[in-house]
C-alpha cells in the first residue's frame, strides 16, 4: 500500500508538560492545596459539583466530579494542554503527520472508521472494508458452525473483547473462538471440539512474524489436513500487513492493512474480521460509527468538554501530582469482562515509557498500572485494598443503565453496588462512627475501640463513573475510542511516544536464542540462575 503525502508533513513541535508554566503552577497547587482536597468536604461546600464535573460525550456520560481535583486544578490542566500544544498535535494525528516518530509512521486509526469519502487513505480503507464485510456475511451464510482467530496482542485482545461484550448480537450456532497463547493448553482443548469440515481459521497477525500466532497457525493447519479436511483456501483466511508472507504459508483468502495501523488500535481494520463475522456487516458499521463520533468529538469539542482530552489530562495529575501508581476498570456489565485486559495492552504498552520524543529520560511517572475485573466479582476479591488498603488506587467504574437480559432485579442490583462503591470509597467511616455498630463476628475480649479502628474507612478515595445507555456496537466503539484518545492525550503532555513498542524486543530476542539451548543443553555463557532454570526444564 503506498505511502501518502500525509506522511511527509512534519508532526507538531513537541513541548514537554514538566517543562511549562502550567506544571509548575500545577505543583504549587497541589502543594499548597490540591494534595488537602477532601472530597467530602468539596461536595459538601458545591451542590453543584457533580454537573460541573461530568461531561456528556457522544454515548458515553462521564462523572469526573468523585477525584480528586477542583476548578483551579482543572484551568491548570487546561493550560498545561494548550503549553503543550495538545490541539495542535491532535490535529496532526488526524491528518496523518508521521506522529509515531521512531518508526517513521502515521497512525491513523481514526482514519479507519471515518464515512467513505472522508480522512486520509479512504479508498484503499473503504476497499478492504467492503470486500471484508461482504466475506463476513459469506461465512455468515456458509454454514461454519466454528470462528477460530489465531493472534496475540493486538491481534487478539481488541477482537476477542468486542465480541464478547456483542455477545447478543452475535449469531446464534456460530461460535467465536480465540487462541493467542503459544502454550499449548490454549489450542490442544479447542481443537479437540471442533469439526474440520465446519471450521474456519483467522490468521491474525500485522506482521506475519509473531512467534507464538506462526506456531499455532502451523499447529492449526496440520490439524486440520490431519483430521480431513481438503480445502485450506476455503477454511483458512489470514489479516495482515504482509500479505506475501501470508500467501507463502498457503493463505489465499487474506484481508490486507497498513502500516499506519497500530497492533493496538487495529479491531477497526481487517483485524476485526472475527468481529464482522460474529455481529455481522451492519454491526460492525456500527461500532465504526460509534469510534467515529468520538473522533469527532475529540477533534472539535472544546477542551474543556473535550472527554477523552479531560481524562487524559486527569491521569496526569493523579499520576505525577497526587502519585497515584495504579488505577483499577471495574466494568458492571459481564460482556465487558475482558475490557481491562484490553486496556492494559492499549495504555501500558503505550505510554508504558521512560523516554521522551528526543530520547531524554523522563523525570516523572508515565502509564499507571492498568487492572480490574467486573463489579461485582471484584468486591468480593480485592475491593478490600481499595477500601483499606495502604495505596490510594482510583478506580473507574463503568455502568450500563439497561440490560440485554429480562431480569430487572439483578440489573437494579449490579447497579446499586455500583453506585455503593464510588460512595464508600469517597464517604469512608470514621472510627467513631463505627464504634457504636455491632460487629457480628467480634471476639468478646476486643476492645471497642480497636475493633473500630479495624471497622473504620480512610474515605476519600477517588474514582470516575462512565455511564453508557446500553452495550450496542455503536456505543462499544465509541467508548473504545475514548479510550484511544485518552491514552493520546496523557502521552503529549508526557512528551512520550504511545504509538511504538520496543520494549517487547528484547524478551523475543533473547528467546530465539534459548531456543536452540533446549535442544543442545548448551548453557554457556548464561548467568548462573538462567542456566540453573534450564538444566531442571531440560531434565
Ligand atoms: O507484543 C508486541 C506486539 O508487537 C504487539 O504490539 C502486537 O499487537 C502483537 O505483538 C502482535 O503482533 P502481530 O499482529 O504482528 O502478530
Amino acid at each position: 500500500m503506498s505511502r501518502a503525502a500525509h506522511e511527509d508533513r512534519p508532526a507538531a513541535a513537541f513541548v514537554r508538560g514538566d517543562r511549562t508554566v502550567a506544571w509548575s503552577g500545577l505543583r504549587g497547587h497541589w502543594q499548597a492545596h490540591g494534595r488537602d482536597l477532601d472530597l467530602r468536604d468539596i461536595f459538601a461546600s458545591d451542590p453543584q459539583r457533580f454537573e460541573r464535573f461530568s461531561v456528556q460525550a457522544p454515548e458515553v456520560f462521564a462523572d469526573l466530579s468523585k477525584q480528586r481535583w477542583d476548578e483551579a486544578t482543572k484551568r491548570l490542566l487546561l493550560e498545561l494542554a494548550r503549553e503543550v500544544g495538545l490541539e495542535a498535535r491532535r490535529d496532526a494525528l488526524f491528518a496523518g503527520a508521521p506522529v509515531n516518530s521512531t518508526e517513521g509512521r502515521a497512525v491513523l486509526h481514526t482514519a479507519l472508521r471515518a464515512p467513505k469519502g472522508q480522512g486520509p487513505f479512504s479508498d484503499e480503507v473503504h476497499e478492504v472494508l467492503e470486500r471484508m464485510l461482504a466475506y463476513a456475511e459469506g461465512v455468515r451464510a456458509a454454514g461454519f458452525t466454528d470462528v477460530v482467530n489465531i493472534g496475540i496482542g493486538g491481534s487478539d485482545l481488541g477482537p476477542l473483547m468486542v465480541v464478547r461484550a456483542l455477545q447478543p448480537y452475535t449469531q446464534p450456532g456460530l461460535r467465536s473462538h480465540f487462541v493467542s497463547n503459544v502454550d499449548g493448553h490454549d489450542i490442544a482443548p479447542l481443537l479437540a471440539q471442533l469439526d474440520p469440515a465446519t471450521t474456519l481459521f483467522i490468521v491474525a497477525s500485522k506482521t506475519f512474524t509473531t512467534q507464538e500466532t506462526m506456531a499455532n497457525a502451523q499447529v492449526a493447519r496440520a490439524w486440520f489436513l490431519d483430521s480431513g479436511g481438503t480445502d485450506v483456501a476455503k477454511h483458512f483466511a489470514a489479516t495482515t500487513t504482509n500479505v506475501s508472507a501470508a500467501a507463502a504459508f498457503g493463505i489465499d483468502k487474506t484481508f490486507g492493512f497498513w502500516d499506519w495501523v497500530g497492533g493496538r488500535y487495529s479491531l477497526w481494520s481487517a483485524i476485526g474480521l472475527p468481529i464482522a463475522i460474529a455481529i455481522g456487516a451492519q454491526g460492525f458499521r456500527e461500532l465504526l460509527a460509534g469510534a467515529h463520533a468520538m473522533d469527532r468529538h475529540f477533534a472539535t469539542a472544546p477542551l474543556e468538554e473535550n472527554l477523552p482530552a479531560l481524562m487524559g489530562l486527569l491521569e496526569v495529575w493523579n499520576r505525577d501530582f497526587h502519585g497515584f501508581a495504579s488505577r483499577c476498570v471495574a466494568p458492571y456489565h459481564q460482556g465487558l469482562a475482558r475490557l481491562p485486559a484490553y486496556l492494559q495492552q492499549l495504555e501500558m504498552e503505550s505510554n508504558g515509557k521512560c523516554v521522551d520524543l528526543d530520547g531524554e529520560p523522563v523525570p516523572f511517572g508515565t502509564s499507571p498500572l492498568v487492572w480490574g475485573e467486573p463489579g461485582t466479582n471484584g468486591q468480593h476479591a480485592f475491593f478490600q485494598m481499595l477500601h483499606q488498603g495502604t495505596d490510594v488506587i482510583p478506580v473507574e467504574f463503568i455502568a450500563v443503565r439497561e440490560p440485554a437480559h429480562p431480569h430487572a432485579d439483578l440489573q437494579t442490583k449490579l447497579l446499586a453496588n455500583c453506585l455503593a462503591q464510588s460512595q464508600a470509597l469517597m464517604l469512608g467511616k470514621t472510627a467513631e462512627e463505627a464504634i457504636g455498630e455491632k460487629a457480628p463476628t467480634a471476639s468478646p475480649d476486643l476492645d471497642r475501640a480497636v475493633l473500630a479502628r479495624h471497622r473504620s474507612f480512610p474515605g476519600n478515595r477517588p474514582s470516575s463513573t462512565l455511564l453508557l445507555e446500553r452495550l450496542t456496537p455503536r456505543s462499544l466503539g465509541a467508548l473504545v475510542a475514548l479510550y484511544e484518545h485518552r491514552v493520546f492525550t496523557s502521552g503529549v503532555v508526557w512528551g512520550i511516544n504511545p504509538y511504538d513498542q520496543w520494549g517487547v524486543e528484547l524478551g523475543k530476542a533473547l528467546c530465539n536464542a534459548l531456543l536452540p539451548r533446549f535442544e543442545s543443553g548448551d548453557t554457556s555463557g548464561l548467568d548462573t540462575s538462567t542456566a540453573g532454570l534450564l538444566r531442571k526444564l531440560r531434565a
